[in-house]
């Protein structure tokens, strides 16, 4: 399911009003576009794209008063201009997500992957768990790490536990932090879990969130995978899921051996169900359905 924030991107709606006022997207005008999507968010915009760029540039090129994408391109290519490519970079991801998603994973989570990483913690007095959701969108992704964590460990409070998410697009990340949802979102989360995790909104209709221990697990952070990641401890856990479809193959590669070195060996990395580390990269091993373990 497309989320709440992602149906309500910018242009959608607007596009036909708009198309009818100005000139389409001319190839060159794309190319220039494609250019900047690639260097500030290493998103690949294949021919196929066009339409959707048309559509969801359309509505920002009206709402600054910029005469057409001509001018909205110089606008983007101008050095003194750098706050307008953060709403550029965030009209252009693609923030398809929805908790639970591939329950599998989080299946996985609780009976193998959880229970093998407190073993040598056990033994030898840490209890450091990191997890990073690494293209988090609007948090169902984190929160449902949280809420598996915190149904699977009764003693979660004696360990020191923290999720990461992490996105480009600032916008969803100020939608996830606030840990609210349509009640329609919230009926993917496992009935029980629900009732126990997530509560309806004093005097707001049809609105859930998600309860305070679960977002206090969760930190929101702006990230661009390409750029430096600031992070020094290495994960237990990494999500990075129907993210690099959006990249190329050597970008995928240089992504997946930053993820190596950021993870403890043995730390599981799940990815998307139409992504593969096959030909990718040989640091991990599959365990699972898109499931992997660091391995060098
Ligand atoms: C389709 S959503 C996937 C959300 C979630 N991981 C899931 O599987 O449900 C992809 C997310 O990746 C983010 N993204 C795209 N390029 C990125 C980049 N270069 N750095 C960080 N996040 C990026 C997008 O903003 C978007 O929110």
């Amino acid at each position: 399911m497309q989320n709440p924030l992602a149906e309500a991107r910018p242009g959608d709606e607007d596009a036909n009003a708009f198309r009818s006022g100005s000139p389409l997207l001319s190839q060159a005008q794309f190319e220039i576009f494609r250019e900047l999507a690639d260097r500030h968010a290493g998103i690949a915009l294949p021919e196929y794209k066009r339409s959707m760029v048309h559509r969801r540039l359309a509505k920002r090129i009206k709402a600054l008063g910029v005469a057409d994408f001509s001018a909205y391109a110089d606008l983007l290519v101008d050095a003194a201009a750098d706050s307008e490519i953060e709403f550029f970079v965030n009209a252009l991801t693609t923030n398809k997500t929805d908790f639970y998603r591939e329950g599998h994973h989080f299946d996985h989570l609780a009976t193998v992957a959880l229970a093998n990483l407190r073993k040598p913690l056990d033994r030898d007095g840490s209890r450091r768990l990191r997890f990073w959701s690494a293209g988090c969108s609007t948090g169902q992704e984190p929160y449902s790490i949280a809420l598996t964590l915190l149904n699977t460990f009764s003693d979660l409070g004696r360990w020191d536990a923290k999720i990461l998410a992490t996105d480009i697009d600032t916008d969803v990340l100020e939608f996830g932090r606030k840990g609210i949802y349509p009640e329609e979102e919230v009926s993917h989360i496992p009935p029980a879990i629900r009732a126990r995790y997530v509560n309806p909104m004093p005097g707001e209709k049809e609105r859930f969130g998600v309860c305070r221990e679960a977002r206090s697990l969760v930190t929101f952070n702006p990230l661009n995978l390409h750029a430096a990641w600031p992070m020094k401890g290495k994960f237990d856990v990494v999500f990075c899921r129907n993210v690099i479809i959006y990249f190329d193959k050597p970008t995928q590669r240089t992504l997946f051996d930053r993820f190596a070195s950021h993870m403890h060996d043995g730390g599981y990395l799940y990815i998307g169900h139409s992504e593969t580390l096959y030909k990718v990269s040989e640091r991990f091993e599959p365990v699972g359905q898109n499931i992997y373990q660091r391995v060098m």
